[in-house]
């Protein structure tokens, strides 16, 4: 494994780490306790030490998987979690954006992740009129007063321009920017990236393999399930564009032999801003091929 700093939070990450919606039930398959221990297990054995996770893949169940898988080793992890919506259900969410409702969803997490830290806590997809509201800011700075926070970071919303958020970052006391950042996503070169490097912002990349396209084992026409999140989001015509983008790359840009998962993830990380990539996961063998990415590196 290869580490990071994490930007200002002086943290050493691996850069790669384990993104953990599917542990929610949107992409098709319900996690066990065992399969999601096995997850952790293997990680850590490749040198994994970053977690990803949210307050809403799954009310809470992702967390409550994740702690109970580390509650052992919980001080050898450098756990990320989020903040701002409420799952109602599959593929429903809510979005109470309210001091009172930061204070609950901090205890819930809390309680779920089985800790008494969370090391990065990030704003989760936040719009340009809610993110910095000073009610919410006060809420956020008291809790790491408590020690109950070690870090804010700001997950921004994948689809529009939130260069305007990451400008104000340092005046907020954000440590770290998670983003959509892959080679069919390449937005954050424009202007992003650039704004998180002036101000020493630890970059998660996220969303690496593209939703699992460029993991290169889909064609165009491939009937994902209604069940999951790609065949409940995206629509066929962007699918299978996408899937036609990837085939050219593969043919293109993917060495012979070169596993396209992990050049995909290699591919990320060969930006300097970019700190650790967060591939979502639903089992040990995909989190192993992940870690082994760090090999296309060196
Ligand atoms: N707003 C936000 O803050 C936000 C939004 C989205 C994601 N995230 C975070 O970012 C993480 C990553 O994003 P993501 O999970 O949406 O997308 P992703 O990482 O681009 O793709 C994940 C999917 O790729 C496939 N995959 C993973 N490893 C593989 C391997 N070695 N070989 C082949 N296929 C592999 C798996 O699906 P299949 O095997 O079924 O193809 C997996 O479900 C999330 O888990 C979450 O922690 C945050």
């Amino acid at each position: 494994m290869i580490y990071r700093t994490l930007g200002k939070t002086g943290a050493q990450v691996s850069v790669v780490g384990v993104g953990t919606w599917q542990f929610g039930g949107e992409w098709g398959v319900d996690f066990d306790q065992a399969t999601v221990d096995a997850i952790f297990r293997t990680a850590k054995d490749c040198g994994i030490n970053l977690i990803d996770t949210a307050e809403c893949y799954g009310d809470h169940l992702s967390e409550s998987l994740i702690g109970k898988s580390i509650a052992e080793d919980r001080d050898d992890w450098f756990l990320a979690t989020k903040f701002g919506h409420h799952f109602n259900g599959n593929f429903e969410r809510s979005e109470p954006r309210t001091a009172a409702d930061v204070v609950k969803q901090l205890e819930d997490s809390l309680r779920a992740l089985k800790t008494d830290v969370i090391d990065l806590y990030q704003y989760h997809s936040w719009g340009d009129d809610e993110i910095f509201a000073d009610d919410v800011q006060a809420v956020l700075l008291k809790a790491k007063d408590q020690g109950k926070v070690r870090f804010l970071g700001n997950s921004v919303r994948g689809k529009g321009d939130s260069t305007d958020q990451i400008r104000k970052s340092s005046q907020h006391a954000m440590d770290a920017i998670q983003i959509v950042y892959n080679r069919l996503r390449r937005e954050p070169e424009d202007v992003a990236f650039e704004v998180c490097q002036q101000q020493n912002l630890g970059v998660l990349a996220r969303v690496p393999l593209a939703s699992g396209y460029l993991s290169g084992k889909y064609k165009p026409g491939h009937p994902f399930d209604e069940g999951e999140m790609r065949g409940k989001w995206h629509e066929v015509e962007q699918r299978d564009a996408w899937l036609a983008e990837v085939a050219v790359i593969q043919k293109d840009e993917v060495p012979a032999g070169v596993n396209m998962a992990q050049w995909a993830i290699a591919w990320c990380l060969k930006h300097p801003a970019v700190t650790c990539v967060i591939p979502g996961v639903k089992s040990a063998d995909q989190v192993r091929s992940n870690a082994a990415a760090v090999d296309l590196l060196v």
